[in-house]
């Protein structure tokens, strides 16, 4: 099983749509094994985004991603990586089809919603960043619960 790291970003939370997007990764069949919600400060956001920096964007990126509390999480499936970026949808919103999560709810390209990682790489990185290995939890399907 492959784990991958997403982040809902500033401004979804304030939107009242933190469940939906992380609906869409749920009903997928994506199994969510961390979570917390946290204001990153500017050196983690600087490290998070460290591939960026130099870029005409990094500047506004860094500001768009300190100004509110973001969702963390790490979710596990079977190239997981790959299935989560498809959910998200391409980085450009003028490319972003409806039925991503960017196409259905990101109107500009720097407003994008959700980050997730692009690579194994990238996804090792971001969780170790944002999450203690002791914060995955490994928890089983069919456990003999029944609500
Ligand atoms: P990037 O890692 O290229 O995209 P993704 O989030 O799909 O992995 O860029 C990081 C974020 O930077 C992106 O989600 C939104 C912002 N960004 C811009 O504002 N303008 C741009 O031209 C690009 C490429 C990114
Ligand atoms: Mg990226």
């Amino acid at each position: 099983m492959e784990k991958t790291f997403t982040m809902l970003k500033p401004g979804v939370l304030q939107r009242r749509i933190a469940g939906e997007v992380i609906h869409r990764f749920e009903r997928k069949g994506l199994k969510l094994i961390a979570l917390k919600l946290l204001q990153m400060d500017k050196a983690m956001v600087e490290t998070h985004y460290a591939e960026h920096k130099g870029k005409d964007f990094y500047g506004k990126l860094v500001e768009y991603t300190l100004s509110g509390p973001v969702v963390a999480m790490v979710w596990e499936g079977e190239e997981a990586i790959t299935m989560v970026r498809r959910l998200v949808g391409p980085t450009d919103i003028d490319v972003s089809l409806p039925g991503t999560i960017r196409g259905d709810y990101a109107y500009r390209t720097r407003l994008n919603i959700v980050h997730a990682s692009d690579s194994p790489a990238s996804a090792e990185r971001e969780i170790a960043l944002f999450f203690k290995p002791e914060e995955l939890i490994d928890w089983k399907d069919g456990n003999g619960h029944w609500f």
